[in-house]
């Protein structure tokens, strides 16, 4: 049964409780992981994680990411609206990716509107908070099933 999942943070996600709280709710990642890791649990998930702020250790851990896990939860902060090489990694790897934004990227700046993700993700969940994390799971346990 596949239940693996690589839960991939990008740049600045580290920093979260840094940042604008009207949009991240000033959420340590420490307490993002722990609340995804029960997410994970009670939808009987195995997750594992990894947050980076170097685009190239971010496309290295997709590649392996097709190694270990079964699918891809992905939120790579700004990298989403230009790294166009991740698009290329997760088509490499061939697993099911959700991508998944704490603020609602649709309603803020224009850049934020652009995925590189479009067209190689199964979904997307945007401006749930840590809850869309939940969604996510849910959906890539549909594409598991
Ligand atoms: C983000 C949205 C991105 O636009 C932003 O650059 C981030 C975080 C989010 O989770 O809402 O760093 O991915």
């Amino acid at each position: 049964m596949r239940n693996r999942v690589a839960v991939l943070h990008g740049v600045n996600l580290d920093m979260l409780d840094r940042r604008p709280a009207e949009h991240y709710g000033g959420l340590t990642y420490a307490r993002l992981e722990y609340r995804v890791e029960q997410f994970a649990r009670d939808l009987a998930l195995e997750a594992s994680f990894f947050q980076t702020n170097h685009e190239g250790e971010y496309v290295e851990e997709i590649h392996r990411a097709g190694d270990y896990a079964d699918g891809l939860l992905l939120n790579p902060g700004a990298w989403t609206h230009y790294a166009w090489a991740l698009r290329d990694a997760v088509e490499v790897t061939g697993l099911p990716a959700v991508e998944v934004h704490l603020s609602d990227v649709d309603n803020r700046e224009a850049f934020r509107r652009v995925s590189v993700l479009d067209g190689v993700r199964v979904a997307r969940v945007s401006g749930h908070g840590v809850d869309g994390y939940r969604e996510a799971l849910e959906r890539l346990k549909e594409e598991f099933a």
